[in-house]
């Protein structure tokens, strides 16, 4: 039997919101003809003031939904929320391959020379078991501090948006929020532990200082993917991609241009 899918069959992104572009920027880079369906739940965010359960439940409906109204190749959970609550609720659900998001802690205990390395996410990831398991199985000889910054999501929304935020203030309170904790001022090495956070890399690097690395997952992941389709068929040209927003009464799918130079040429809700 022939496994091999279709070259229109594209790759699915998922996010809350516009975070998981910073997952599709790189992916496209790697496989620029991949037909891209991005899809955001704006009627759900911010996860990271969602609980546990809500999540376990909602991720693995909306992606259902999703699989079967688009026929994905593969999914991508570009959401550290909802890949450290719901990704094995997720591959248990549905019967194609699932890429998610890890906070890059591994790599950051490689990089650090001080031995503080900081963990930036949403409330609800820097307070998972996962974060634990991953800490204590790569990072057991260095401290590992965190912060939870819901704000830092809604300015890289807004930003995004085109609506008025002070992002330097989110990012500058952000780094506090780490710097602040016993043991914070030796922090070298920082890992944006949410996607939506490298949607305001310069503002971070500014309020952290050169001498501070960031580092996100979102290259490793676009390896992953180009490693899990090698050898499928793709598409011989460049199609544009699809956005797709559940509908939100107070939050409209961003402006086209805002999409735009990540390759989406279309946008619907659901
Ligand atoms: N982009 C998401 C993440 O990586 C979450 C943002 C949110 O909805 O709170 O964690």
């Amino acid at each position: 039997m022939d496994h091999s899918p279709a070259p229109d069959a594209p790759i699915l992104f998922f996010d809350s919101g516009l975070g998981g572009l910073t997952v599709l920027g790189p992916t496209r880079a790697l496989l620029p003809t991949a037909p891209i369906v991005y899809a955001a739940d704006y009627a759900g965010l911010p996860y990271g003031e969602k609980s546990n359960e809500e999540l376990a439940a909602r991720v693995p409906a909306l992606l259902g939904r999703l699989v079967e109204r688009y026929q994905p190749r593969l999914a991508v959970i570009a959401c550290n929320t909802a890949s450290t609550i719901a990704l094995t609720h997720v591959r248990a659900a549905l019967d194609l391959p699932i890429v998610g998001t890890v906070p890059a802690i591994k790599p950051a205990a490689a990089l650090t020379k001080s031995g503080v390395i900081g963990v930036l996410g949403t409330e609800a990831t820097v307070r998972q078991p996962y974060v634990d398991d991953l800490s204590a199985q790569f990072a057991s000889d260095k401290t590992v501090l965190r912060h939870g910054s819901p704000a830092l999501v809604a300015a890289a929304e807004a930003k995004l948006n085109g609506r008025p935020v002070d992002t330097d203030e989110a990012a500058e309170r952000a780094i506090a929020g780490l710097r602040d904790q016993p043991g914070g001022d030796a922090m070298d090495v920082i890992v944006l532990a949410c996607t939506h956070f490298p949607l305001l890399q310069d503002e971070l690097q500014a309020a952290a200082g050169a001498d501070v690395r960031l580092i996100d997952g979102a290259a490793g992941i676009a390896r992953r993917i180009a490693h899990l389709t090698e050898g499928q068929p793709w598409p011989a040209e460049v199609a544009p991609g699809i956005a797709v927003f559940t509908r939100s009464d107070d939050r409209p799918p961003p402006p086209p241009a805002a999409l735009a130079p990540y390759g989406i040429g279309r946008i619907e809700t659901i």
